[in-house]
């Protein structure tokens, strides 16, 4: 195992990743969506746990993001708090709750800091949210932004396809990630766009961006957890590395109990009293 510049800290900050950024030492980030999954991604040591609206996927098994409620995402998030204490913990605002009305915006961010305890909050959206931006940081709380693929945006973008092939497209996303820098955003994601399109956005700005299916030249990198470890199964875009299957295991594990039961294996008479 290598040894990391900011593995004994406290706590992990805002600004302790923008010193990684400068220093060149990577981010890692993964989603956690409950206590007992956070506490783990805790103790093994990783920098930024997200409570992305992916949730609404995962955890309640629609086919977008867009159902998922603030009250569900602060369910989320308190439960993910509880169990943290050197990640950043990253919420994500969900649909429909910061676009085109910046005092709506600052409550809903206001109700996630207060109600679950997180670090920050993350948002989908360049200059069409800064006005938005504006406000929650006026407040106080830390934004990151989110570019290229946007999943809130589904229904205009209409497919979950690579972005930002054509030069226009690019080209926004470009100003864009420099826009959400001015505004003050501690860092960007930046989902599903070519490696060297990252890599320009990533030289432009001074603040920490961090990948999914946007190749090394970032700040950082951030997947799914349930995707990383193979709980989810159908899911298998180019850029997911799957670090074990756990579907499988899961699956040995509970036919087996099935049939211990079924042959009254279980319990034993050491499990019992
Ligand atoms: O909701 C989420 O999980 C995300 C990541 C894919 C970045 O936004």
């Amino acid at each position: 195992m290598s040894t990391y510049l900011y593995k004994d800290v406290n706590k992990v900050t805002t600004n302790i990743l923008q010193r990684m950024r400068d220093e060149g030492e990577k981010i890692a980030m993964l989603t956690a969506y409950d206590y007992s999954t956070a506490k783990l991604l805790d103790m093994a040591g990783l920098d930024v746990i997200l409570v992305g609206d992916s949730a609404a996927n995962v955890m309640a098994g629609y086919k977008t993001t867009l159902p998922i409620t603030l009250n569900e995402m602060i369910y989320h998030a308190s439960s993910v708090v509880r169990a943290v204490e050197r990640a950043l913990v990253i919420v994500d605002l969900p649909f429909g709750t910061y676009q085109g009305n910046s005092k709506e915006a600052l409550n809903s961010a206001v109700r996630i800091m207060k109600e679950s305890g997180a670090d920050a909050v993350k948002l989908e959206g360049g200059e069409e949210v800064s006005e938005s931006i504006d406000r929650i940081l006026s407040a106080g709380i830390p934004v990151m932004g989110h570019l290229g693929l946007m999943p809130q945006s589904i229904n205009k973008f209409g497919t979950y396809a690579v972005r930002a092939k054509e030069d226009k497209e690019a080209e926004k996303i470009v100003k864009d990630a420099q826009i959400l820098d001015r505004h003050g955003c501690f860092g960007v994601v930046l989902e599903k766009i070519p490696a060297l399109l990252a890599k320009e956005i990533t030289d432009s700005v001074s603040i920490p961006t961090i990948g999914i299916g946007a190749g090394p030249h970032v700040s950082g990198q951030v997947l799914v957890f349930h995707d990383m470890v193979g709980i989810t199964q159908q899911f298998s875009p180019r850029f997911l590395r799957r670090y074990h299957n756990l579907s499988e295991e899961i699956i040995k594990a509970v036919t087996t109990y099935i049939d211990d039961v079924k042959r009254v294996d279980f319990p034993n008479e050491k499990e019992q009293y």
